[in-house]
């Protein structure tokens, strides 16, 4: 895992965003996966800054989220279809036909996932993963106990996870029980894995993913076996990690080209 620590969620994301765009101009064609949640609003904001000011261009790309709620419409305001549309596709110069988010309404929810799977394959395969991590240790919603090897199937959240997304949905009642989501095995089979954290609350979930033991009770942990993730953390995030002066060190002296 290379461990990338910033002063401030600021500019933990331009790095983030200067990582996306090297690689798009690299690979105008690039697969990516996208999270949702607050943690890489930022990181969007700064994708259609270059879009709009640094014509960075979005048209050969294509984009799969990682997961969506069961049983809520596209337009459903916390729905992450919405989310990503508001956010990020609105915004840029993608095309609709290379967007793909699981349909939280389909009939048959296996053979849903089974064809997400096949489209992510179809599209060569991920070239960068964009991820958050709960204060849980999951990934996608990959809540804890998911097998390290899970492909796109639906995942029950945990009442932890409802409840922090409670106000999204104005009350826990409202909030879905399942959702579809990427499995980790999914994630890990992405060439590039970019998980982002910021602030305090996460600072726990952090610390167990980069240095604790690999385990399916701290789903993020299953990074530290994939041969290309980079973790971009500001100092809150950061602060449960014993090796952060390394880290940090390591980040201050890498050779030119190496650099973010
Ligand atoms: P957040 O969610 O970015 O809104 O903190 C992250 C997650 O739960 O994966």
């Amino acid at each position: 895992m290379e461990i990338i620590i910033q002063p401030d969620s600021q500019q933990a994301s331009q790095v983030a965003a200067r990582i996306v765009a090297r690689l798009i101009r690299e690979k105008p064609h690039a697969v990516l996966g996208l999270a949702t949640g607050n943690t890489p609003l930022q990181l969007y904001r700064n994708l259609v800054r270059m879009h709009r000011e640094e014509e960075l261009d979005f048209s050969g790309l294509t984009c799969f989220t990682l997961d969506e709620y069961v049983g809520l419409p596209p337009a459903h305001p916390s729905s992450l279809h919405s989310y990503l549309w508001a956010h990020l596709f609105s915004q840029i110069n993608l095309p609709k036909e290379r967007i793909n988010i699981p349909d939280g309404q389909t009939p048959d929810i296996p053979a849903a996932c089974r064809k997400y799977e096949q489209a992510i394959r179809s599209a060569g395969g991920f070239d960068v993963q964009v991820l958050g991590i709960g204060k849980n240790g999951h990934i996608g919603y990959n809540e804890p106990s998911s097998s390290l090897s899970s492909r796109t199937r639906i995942k029950t959240l945990t009442a932890e996870t409802r409840l922090e997304v409670a106000a999204a949905f104005g009350g826990l009642d409202a909030v879905p029980a399942h959702v579809i989501t990427m499995g980790l095995g999914t994630i890990m089979d992405a060439r590039m894995c970019l998980l982002l954290a910021f602030g305090q609350k996460k600072a726990k979930a952090v610390a167990q993913a980069v240095e604790g033991p690999v385990t399916a009770m701290v789903p993020a942990s299953v990074l530290q076996m994939h041969p290309r993730a980079l973790v971009v953390l500001d100092m809150d995030a950061a602060s449960g990690l014993d090796m952060a002066d390394y880290y940090i060190w390591v980040q201050d002296n890498k050779p030119d080209w190496q650099k973010y």
